[in-house]
């Protein structure tokens, strides 16, 4: 195993975060057909204050969303899990579109390279976390939905209501 970097062999032999998540936000899966090996992320989305940039001297705040927690489960070669292992340290704690920026090089990089066999490893880390983001975007988005429907039903029927008093 002498071709892996102390760094990836320190992620490969003890991984964090490894596990998952239950009531997971996100949840993204990564496979390669070819090595068959397959990747699952399950992230925790928070939401916290950050100073906003005011002109007045009044202090103001927007809400950014982070990824709170992180974890992974793979089933693949050792390279997978460093890359795995490394990318859920790299990514906790970030906005989610800090995250979105962090590329497969930036994940070979941080483990202090792969060998060109084993770059394709570093693919599926970044996928994963992006189909993540995605699933809990597009849960975002349904609920968003479902909390208008709800609104223009309750609205519709106060309507009703008042007509029906009249
Ligand atoms: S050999 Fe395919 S992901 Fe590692």
């Amino acid at each position: 195993m002498a071709m892996y970097t102390k760094k990836v062999m320190q992620h490969f032999l003890k991984p964090r975060n490894v596990g998952r998540i239950a009531n997971a936000d996100g949840v993204g899966k990564a496979g390669n057909p070819v090595c068959g090996d397959v990747l699952m992320l399950y992230i925790k989305v928070g939401k916290r204050k950050k100073k906003a940039k005011s002109k007045s001297n009044v202090e103001e705040y927007n809400v950014e969303e982070y990824i709170k927690d992180i974890k992974f489960e793979t089933l693949g070669c050792a390279a997978a899990i460093a890359v795995s292992s490394m990318l859920t340290e790299m990514v906790k704690g970030k906005t989610l579109e800090e995250a979105k920026k962090i590329s497969n090089k930036d994940i070979v990089k941080a483990l202090g390279g792969l060998p060109q066999h084993k770059l394709h490893c570093s693919l599926l880390g970044q996928q994963a976390l992006m189909k993540a983001i995605e699933d809990y975007e597009r849960k975002k988005k349904k609920q968003k939905i479902k909390k208008q429907k709800v609104k223009i039903k309750s609205r519709k029927a106060n309507e009703k209501q008042k007509a029906n008093e009249r």
